[in-house]
């Protein structure tokens, strides 16, 4: 059987996110969406949303598993029988990070794989941190991520300015 693993931090999930997740779910029998618990960026949706908005948004795609891991990706992948990674491309500029990233998993585990998909053109320019801005601001996130977490992201930002 072969298990993808589609990991990141989903700090919100987008629709570039969407766009490689459903297409990488077309070439595997199961994909894992994998969103990372600890890291040293603090994320502004507790792990808790992330998966929630994840949930709500995959609801009903049979192939697809959400998750959540903290520590080495690799030692995640070992425990759920995964050998593959998938992830983005959008730019030349996230190259020289991805394939550092490649390499150092490669060394951990030689038996881990990682594959790139282009990201969809329209979601070239898209990022997390871009939604959070332009959120932040109650600027207009539609197209950027999916229609159901809309209000749930303004939301938290009207929630934490009080
Ligand atoms: N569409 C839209 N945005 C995308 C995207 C796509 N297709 N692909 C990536 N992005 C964006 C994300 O939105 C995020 O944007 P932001 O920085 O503006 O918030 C950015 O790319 C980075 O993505 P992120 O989800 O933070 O993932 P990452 O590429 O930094 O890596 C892990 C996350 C989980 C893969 C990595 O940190 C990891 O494996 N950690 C565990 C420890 C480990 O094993 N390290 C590796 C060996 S040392």
């Amino acid at each position: 059987m072969r298990i993808f693993v589609y990991p990141g931090s989903f700090d919100p999930v987008t629709n570039g996110h969407l766009d490689i997740i459903e297409r990488a779910a077309k070439i595997c029998d199961k994909l894992i969406v994998a969103v990372l618990i600890n890291r040293n960026k603090s994320p502004v949706f507790t792990v808790e949303e992330r998966v929630s908005f994840l949930k709500e948004v995959l609801d009903g795609k049979p192939n697809i598993e959400i998750a959540t891991f903290s520590g080495l990706l690799v030692d995640f992948m070992k425990k759920k029988g995964a050998n593959t990674i998938i992830k983005g491309l959008r730019a030349v500029s996230d190259f020289e990070y991805e394939f550092q990233m490649a390499l150092l998993n490669k060394n951990l585990d030689e038996n881990i794989e990682t594959l790139f998909m282009m990201t969809g053109i329209n979601y070239s320019y898209l990022s997390s941190s871009a939604v959070r801005e332009l959120a932040s601001h109650r600027g207009n996130i539609r197209d950027l991520v999916p229609d159901i977490i809309i209000e749930r992201i303004y939301k938290k930002y009207e929630e934490n300015r009080g």
